[in-house]
């Protein structure tokens, strides 16, 4: 066996050994593997079990809840729960902190997840996938205590995302760089197929929700209108679009080949503070571009600094190839 096709299991036990690993991250881990397992199954299998289609239920956010959305976020609550040292639980679909722990820690675990992002795509059969996070209690919290899960995304010991594609993929850090498993159905095992993701510096390729281009800030529409402009512009090269409307897709573009992602904060979603999420989307894969050589930023600010004050937060993202948030965190300071 190569290098590059071990095992989940034996990507673990050597990263324990080389970086002190917690064991319990590990066995963690793990049950976060098999809840994606059994997610990705539901979402292929969907249409033979009457599982498309929305669940009649909104979420906090007041979106439809899709049957899917329900049933991915059972699934990630009852696999977490089997690490004992987990006190706590975020969702996207779950209003309030759901306290696994009467009497939760120090050095606890708080997990947050998003169970199934990108899920408008389900009904159209595209790409979506699941996002998570976990950082370590510091001190042992009361259960009434939502501020203890209200941290920046610099706590974060691991985080990461499964995509649910033409093949399984799930991709993780535990701040040692990123690795990418492939899904193997011959044997059921995750396999090491993506060693060490690196996103390029440079990219021409940026994705972006274009139909909100008149409600964005002047230093987004500058980047975007400089881009379009392409050999004849002052960036004096062609730029490529691509956009899937699933954030984790367009990230897993990105950390293959580089790019770039905005659904930054504009004059129609201000209001808000953005579309995504700090807490289950922008900052794991924040945390996870960031280890991989790329940069994401509010376009002031990079996202894991940004310390929440509500658990469903929204945040301005920017993130991808290195020197093109660079460039755009500059056109932001040149306009003030
Ligand atoms: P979710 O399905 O978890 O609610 O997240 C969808 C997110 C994200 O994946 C995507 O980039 C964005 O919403 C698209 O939103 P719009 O179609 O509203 O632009
Ligand atoms: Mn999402
Ligand atoms: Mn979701």
């Amino acid at each position: 066996m190569t290098e590059r096709q071990m095992t989940l299991r034996q990507f673990l036990l050597s990263s324990r050994r080389a970086f002190q690993l917690d064991k319990d991250l590990i066995f963690l881990l793990e049950d976060i593997a098999t809840a994606c397992r059994i997610i990705s199954n539901h979402v292929r299998s969907g249409a033979f079990n009457d599982n498309l289609g929305a669940a009649d239920a909104t979420n906090v956010q007041g979106e439809t809840q899709k049957k899917l959305d329900v049933i991915a976020n059972d699934e990630f609550m009852r696999h977490c729960a089997n690490c004992g040292r987990v006190a706590a639980l975020v969702s996207e679909e779950v209003d309030e902190v759901y306290w696994l722990k009467a009497q939760p820690a120090a050095g606890d675990y708080l997990v947050y997840f998003d169970p199934l992002d990108g899920s408008s795509n389900l009904d159209v059969n595209l790409t979506v996938g699941s996002i998570f996070s976990v950082i370590e209690l510091d001190s042992a919290p009361t259960r009434t205590d939502e501020a203890a899960v209200l941290r920046s995304g610099r706590k974060q010991i691991c985080a990461g995302y499964s995509i649910y594609g033409p093949s399984t993929a799930l991709v993780f850090t535990t701040g040692h760089g990123v690795s990418g498993f492939t899904h193997q159905q011959t044997t059921g095992e995750f396999r090491l197929t993506y060693p060490d993701m690196q996103i390029p510096r440079d990219t021409r390729e940026f994705a972006i929700n274009a139909s909100r281009l008149r409600y964005w800030d002047a230093p987004i529409r500058r980047y975007i209108d400089e881009a379009l402009q392409g050999e004849d512009g002052p960036r004096g090269q062609y730029h490529n679009m691509r956009w899937t409307g699933s954030m984790v897709a367009d990230i897993h573009r990105i950390l293959t080949r580089g790019g770039l992602f905005l659904y930054p904060v504009d004059r129609e979603n201000q209001e808000t503070g953005g579309r995504l999420r700090l807490l289950y989307e922008a900052s794991p894969l924040g945390f996870v571009v960031e280890q991989a050589g790329g940069k994401a930023s509010t376009g002031r600010t990079p996202i894991v600094d940004v310390v929440p004050t509500r658990l469903h937060e929204r945040v301005s993202v920017i993130m991808g190839s290195a020197h093109e948030v660079e460039r755009i965190e500059r056109y932001f300071e040149e306009a003030t």
